[in-house]
């Protein structure tokens, strides 16, 4: 790949945000990750300097990471918004204080920290935010309501930006992969690979590729959207 970037990576401890810093540390970017299992973010074998535990709807954590990430490397190539949580049930019976955790952390928090870096992209004059969006980002299934919206309102973040941002050097993209093996459905009692008959999910892996691809496009080119789904999803 071509010359190192300097990369944040939210959700970075387990499933998509894992994989994404793992192949963007052995591909020798340099790669800032955060999350608030250490132990799990230790296993990248990123340096210690550049693991900053927390949980992302700290407003203080936001600002650490900006200004770790400007004061130890005066730039920041890559903004990956993977940080991410699901609860689904019928509007009428979710759990609503779930509900309001997952609308926080999925859309307040990934708004106000693509606010913070767009300001420093548009200082440096380039940068690319990554959102990790899904199919239903897309369109809507009963029960999953609440996780759409948060995805619908990603894709809002990302469609607004790439209007705002024509013509800059300053890219945005969402990718919107289907049902992907990793621990976002650990708890639920179905899993949706069995309630959905989707017997090969996605790997994390395949969403690297997706990334490996956004990442190989010449200046002139945007990816706003790219969905990935499992060769046996059907809805
Ligand atoms: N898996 C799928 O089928 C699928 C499909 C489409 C889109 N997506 C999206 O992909 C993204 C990543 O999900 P995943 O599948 O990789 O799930 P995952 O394995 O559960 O990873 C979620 C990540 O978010 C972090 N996180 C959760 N709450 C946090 C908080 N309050 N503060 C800081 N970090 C927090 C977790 O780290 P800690 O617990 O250590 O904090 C973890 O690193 C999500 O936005 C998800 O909606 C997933």
């Amino acid at each position: 790949m071509e010359t190192s970037k300097v990369c944040l990576v939210t959700g970075a401890s387990s499933g998509i945000g894992f994989a994404i810093a793992r192949s963007l540390n052995d591909d020798g970017h340099k790669v800032v990750v955060t999350a608030r299992r250490l132990e799990k973010l230790k296993e990248l074998n990123i340096s210690d300097n550049d693991i900053l535990v927390g949980d992302l709807n700290s407003v203080d954590l936001q600002n650490d990471l900006e200004t770790h990430i400007y004061e130890k490397y005066d730039r920041c190539d890559y903004l990956f918004n993977c940080a991410g949580m699901i609860e689904s049930g019928t509007i009428e019976e979710v759990d609503i204080d779930k509900m309001s955790a997952m609308l926080r952390l999925n859309v307040e928090t990934t708004f106000r920290l693509t606010y913070k870096f767009l300001k420093r992209f548009k200082k440096q004059g380039f940068g690319h935010v990554v959102n990790i969006s899904s199919v239903l980002g897309t369109k809507v299934r009963p029960t999953a309501g609440g996780y759409a919206a948060t995805k619908f309102a990603m894709e809002a973040l990302s469609e607004a930006l790439r209007m705002e941002l024509t013509g800059t050097n300053i890219k945005v993209s969402c990718i919107e992969p289907g049902l992907v093996l990793t621990e976002l459905h650990n708890s639920w009692k179905v899993h949706p690979k069995d309630s959905m008959n989707i017997h090969t999910p996605l790997s994390p892996d395949d969403i690297v590729n997706t990334v490996r691809f956004i990442m190989s496009q010449p200046d002139h080119v945007r990816i706003p959207r790219l969905m990935i789904l499992p060769n046996d999803h059907n809805i």
